[in-house]
């Protein structure tokens, strides 16, 4: 075992001392290069076995001069480990706010999780066209209604309205949500239903129910960024299955379990985001066929599923298969994201699972919303949203199609989205995406780059493009500025590959 300090230097450290001071001698060496920096954070020290055969002394006072150290916030020991310079010494010397930073833990934040932060974090930026946010039609969210039922919920309600509730979600609401779900092949009974907080925990809460690190995790690629990350975070071994005009290739993913044991395949059935496709019934029946020849879960995630541009519905895949489907769903696509009201269908163990981690994470989603969200789905109003959304949608995604021609034409191509609210371009010739990114923002409009959609983001450089909160005149200046950053970027990179080499 080798040690940032030089044991040599202890030599003789037990028989030049005084009896009674060699514990504190061998502290002092100890503090003093603690103190220097010369052993940082995070550092090991010697096994006291060690410590003892260089200085000359016994094991006793080795073991006695390492608890002094800790007693002095120095060094932490970690049975079976060893002993290690403690964050906290060099933490009391940092200024400012950067002691936090010895003492909190590594963060290990997947690309897909830092840009969906900065698309939020930049959606309500003045001056920037953001085309990277999924955000449905700020005219379209159902103020009034929801106004009007807010104020029946306090004058019905009264204390209740705003009371804790029961963890799974307030009985009216998961009643609403079996009867749509009996309708649409999600769900048979209220017993089957956990509301979250938005589909975003429930798709969280799934993939931590099901996945430990190491374990191997289908997804379509591209999907939801939100999606890869939740299932990065858990250690999975995430694999891309590629996806074409009949949604998920399933040919590839039974080429995949049969090579390995897979233990979830996350996809969305219809509209799929980003690119808008829908599952064909073939690759549907091939799906559920292999998840129960192989056991193996599927995540479901239907939010996009009603935005169908052409009124389709599509039957939910958790109705052929209930016990190996967990569905995730919300109402956030239709009404606006922000009452954030979710939920999970599912059966048998994982259900109870999922539904402690969701208790444990928020006790249970706000009690308010639920009432509010009960209500409008009881007044038939969500369906008549849902009508009203679709050619609404159908006009901007032709604006966002029409726009791309315009601005880029023979640069991209794409497959025409059945429904939804994103454009998924893949550029003919491929530029840095980071390069992209960054130029777009200078001129004045974000995008989703590609990668951090994708399992394995190494092939051609993609876009996914959002339509829904932007009229026509704004997706078209949108994509004008974007196809200006695109030629800034590459004249950059002209610039780069034929300057002289000094
Ligand atoms: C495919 C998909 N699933 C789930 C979500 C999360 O939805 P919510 O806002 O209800 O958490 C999104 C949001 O963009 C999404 O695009």
């Amino acid at each position: 075992m080798s040690y940032k300090i030089d044991l040599s230097d202890l030599k003789g450290i037990g028989e030049d001392a005084e009896r009674g001071t060699v514990t504190g001698h061998i502290v002092d060496f100890f503090a003093t290069r603690i103190e220097a920096g010369e052993l940082a954070a995070g550092d090991q020290l010697p096994t006291t076995r060690a410590l003892a055969e260089a200085a000359g002394v016994n094991h006793l006072t080795a073991a006695r001069a390492y608890r002094r150290l800790a007693e002095n916030g120095l060094v932490t020991a970690s049975v079976g480990r060893g002993t290690f310079v403690s964050a906290r010494a060099a933490a009391a010397e940092a200024e400012g706010d950067d002691w936090q930073s010895y003492v909190l833990p590594e963060q290990h934040r997947s690309y897909a999780g830092e840009v969906l932060q900065d698309s939020y974090r930049m959606a309500g930026h003045p001056g920037l066209i953001s085309l990277a946010v999924g955000f449905p039609a700020a005219e379209l969210h159902p103020v009034e209604d929801l106004a009007r039922i807010a104020a029946e919920v306090f004058a019905e309600e009264g204390p209740d309205a705003v009371a804790y509730g029961p963890t799974d979600g307030l009985p009216a609401l998961r009643e609403q949500l079996a009867e749509r779900g009996r309708a649409a092949g999600f769900a048979t009974a209220a017993e089957e239903i956990v509301v979250t907080t938005g589909a975003r925990q429930a798709i969280d809460v799934a993939a931590r129910a099901l996945l430990s690190p190491g374990d191997v995790v289908a997804v379509e690629s591209p999907t939801f960024t939100g999606l890869l990350e939740s299932l990065q975070t858990t250690g999975a071994h995430v694999v891309g299955i590629p996806v074409d005009e009949d949604g998920m290739d399933v040919e590839a993913l039974e080429r995949l379990v049969a090579r390995q044991e897979v233990k979830l395949c996350a996809l969305q059935t219809a509209c799929q985001n980003p690119t808008g496709q829908t599952l064909s019934e073939e690759r549907r029946r091939r799906l559920v066929a292999l998840a129960r020849e192989r056991s193996f879960f599927i995540l479901e995630d239907a939010v996009y599923a009603p935005l169908d541009f052409d009124g389709t519905h599509t039957p939910r895949l958790r109705g052929d298969a209930p016990s190996h489907v967990i569905y995730a769903d919300s109402l956030s696509k239709i009404i606006g994201g922000g009452m954030r009201v979710g939920w999970v269908a599912a059966r048998g163990p994982v259900l109870a699972r999922i539904a402690a981690l969701k208790t444990s994470g928020d006790t249970h989603s706000s009690v308010l919303d639920q009432h509010i969200a009960a209500r409008y789905l009881a007044s038939g109003r969500y369906d008549e949203s849902i009508a009203a959304s679709l050619g609404f949608y159908r006009e901007r995604c032709e604006a966002m199609l029409d726009a791309l021609d315009r601005h880029l034409a023979g640069e991209y191509r794409t497959m025409i989205p059945r429904g939804g609210h994103h454009v998924w371009v893949t550029l003919e010739r491929s530029v840095p995406e980071r390069s992209l990114v960054a130029e777009a923002v200078r001129h004045g409009v974000t995008f989703t780059p590609g990668g951090a959609t994708l399992a394995d983001p190494t092939g051609p450089t993609s876009l996914r493009l959002s339509f829904g909160r932007h009229p026509a005149e704004q997706l078209d200046e949108g994509v004008r500025r974007l196809a200006r950053a695109l030629r800034a970027v590459r004249r950059y990179d002209r610039a780069a590959t034929s300057a002289p080499v000094s």
